[in-house]
């Protein structure tokens, strides 16, 4: 059985650093593992105290509309209503502060209950979910911006003991909460990374499938994490894209808000990126679109 627990960052053991809240720095791109790359089980991320205080969901309304490219009046403008952007740059945040509130203390927690409740449409399909990715044993898959966890378990058990998980986030007191759970349950294959807001931190060529659920929308750098993202997947590599349908006029008022782009400029991100769109997994989510890319065979 698996045994054993594995607490890494993909910031060349600097998990025990002072979190600069939010603003996690690129600190190194090490590969867990390497020299000095590794710190224990239970590194603490520094005064982490559950506050009991339950954060607003992460929710969406129920939509399922495709949001195709149209050619308006000679402009190109996708269905949701955004003109195609420019190209990110590396230096700037598409959306600073956006990940502040899960630095605060006691945020592993209360977090956990909101990803794990039942008004997640991802959560409530999780296994569904895990099931379409059709993993086989012995793959090596990343979950990245893993928060609470949601998927650990279940990608462990897909990918079998001759396989790996990578568990990452930019969170230490989540990369912290994961760590421990993977130690209580005696899941061998599951490393928990703490990665940065830039790159992965994974080894090159080293990941048959990167995850990404609700976590698209949360990348401040995303042109810089496409190419790491890129780098870390072996040729020819995997990427699922699991994010909130972002209609105007028809999505909650708090998507529009918070989720920075629909789908339609999202695929021109990952596009633009290198990938190609293998296809999109529809019928399994409504509030939610799932894309299935494959990387550059190099
Ligand atoms: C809405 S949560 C989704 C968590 C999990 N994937 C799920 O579906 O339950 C978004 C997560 O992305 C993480 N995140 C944001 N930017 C990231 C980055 N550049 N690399 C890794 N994780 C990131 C956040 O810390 C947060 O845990």
């Amino acid at each position: 059985m698996l045994l054993g627990m594995y607490l890494t960052t993909a910031c060349g053991g600097q998990g025990a650093l002072p979190i600069e809240r939010g603003r996690s720095r690129d600190l190194s791109t090490r590969p867990p593992g390497a020299a000095s790359g590794r710190s224990q089980a239970g590194t603490t991320a520094g005064g982490i105290a559950s506050t009991g205080h339950t954060p607003s969901p992460e929710r969406a309304p129920s939509d399922d509309r495709p949001a195709a490219v149209q050619a308006l009046g000679g402009a190109k403008v996708h269905a949701d209503g955004q003109a195609p952007p420019a190209p990110p740059t590396s230096a700037q945040s598409v959306r600073p502060g956006i990940n502040d509130k899960y630095f605060a203390p006691g945020a592993a927690d209360a977090w956990a209950r909101v990803f794990e409740g039942p008004k997640r449409e991802v959560a409530r399909h999780r296994e569904a979910i895990v099931r379409a990715l059709a993993l086989t044993p012995g793959m090596v898959v990343a979950d990245l911006g893993a928060g609470s966890g949601l998927f650990t378990r279940l990608l462990s058990d897909a990918v079998g003991e001759e396989g790996k998980v990578y568990a990452l986030d930019i969170v230490p007191s989540f990369v912290e909460r994961i760590g421990k759970q993977v130690s209580e349950a005696g899941l061998r294959n599951v490393q928990a990374v703490l990665g940065a807001e830039r790159t992965t931190g994974l080894p090159a060529n080293s990941v048959d499938l990167g995850f990404l659920c609700n976590v698209y929308h949360h990348l401040e750098y995303p042109d810089s994490y496409l190419g790491s993202i890129r780098e870390t997947l072996r040729p020819g590599g995997t990427l699922v894209v699991i994010d909130f349908e972002r209609i105007p006029n028809v999505s909650s008022a708090w998507v529009l808000g918070h989720v920075r782009a629909g789908k339609g400029v999202v695929s021109e991100e990952i596009r633009r990126a290198g990938f190609e769109l293998v296809r999109e997994h529809a019928g399994l989510l409504k509030e939610n679109y799932m894309m299935i890319w494959r990387a550059p065979a190099r």
